[in-house]
């Protein structure tokens, strides 16, 4: 391990009550808590930001809830995020977020490591919204994971408490992040590494 506990910061993408999204990123977080590493759960409502508009960027800035997550992102080590896929492709909200977090200097997604997550009740779990949210992401210089995890028919496979029903699924959903964990461990390791031994 680290000196430290990792610290990971959570994204559960969907402002609705009951979100499967925001379950499967309760799920992330218990199972990151569990390995020892420190979650970040943010409630998506903390990240609302108005539609990108490039004079009031000039006129006042980049917003609050960007900043806020900017600062997030800085404390953390990795960021996971679980996304719906609307229309095949990402939020509006998620992308518009991404957008104005992009603006501020140093861009805060450059040489992170993201993992994506998906829910949705189609049998396609999401997965393409998560294909499609790699692009900005790695456009941005996140290395993101190849896995991800996409839970299809989530109504049926998650119970009214959020929790997997196919303990199989569960155990997949376990090793899936605990790899993201590894490799952002070995990440954080060898920065430390070079930090220690460069004069
Ligand atoms: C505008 C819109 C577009 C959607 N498009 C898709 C889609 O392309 N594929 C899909 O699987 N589900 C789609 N859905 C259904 C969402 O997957 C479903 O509402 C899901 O519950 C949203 O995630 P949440 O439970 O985390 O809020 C769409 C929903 C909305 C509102």
């Amino acid at each position: 391990m680290t000196d430290r506990p990792l610290r990971i910061l959570i994204v559960g993408a969907s402002l609705r009550t009951g979100s499967y999204n925001v379950a499967l990123a309760r799920l992330a977080a218990r199972r990151v808590g569990e390995t020892g590493a420190e979650a970040d759960l943010v409630p998506y409502a903390e990240l609302a930001v108005p539609d990108y508009d490039a004079d009031a960027e000039r006129a006042d800035g980049v917003p609050p809830a960007a900043l806020a997550f900017r600062d997030r992102l800085r404390a953390a080590d990795a960021l996971i995020i679980a996304a719906p896929e609307y229309n095949h492709s990402i939020p509006g909200s998620l992308k518009n977020l991404i957008d104005w977090t992009s603006r501020i200097k140093p861009q805060p997604f450059w040489g992170g490591n993201g993992m994506l997550l998906s829910a949705s009740p189609s049998l396609v779990g999401g997965n393409r919204g998560a294909w499609a949210l790699r692009v900005p992401l790695e456009h941005l210089g996140m290395r993101v994971y190849p896995e991800m995890f996409s839970l299809a028919q989530a109504g049926q496979a998650l119970t009214p408490e959020g929790e997997f029903v196919d303990s199989k699924l569960a155990g997949r959903f376990d090793t899936a992040i605990e790899g993201f964990l590894e490799l952002v461990e070995a990440t954080v390791r060898y920065a430390d590494l070079k930090r220690r031994t460069s004069g």
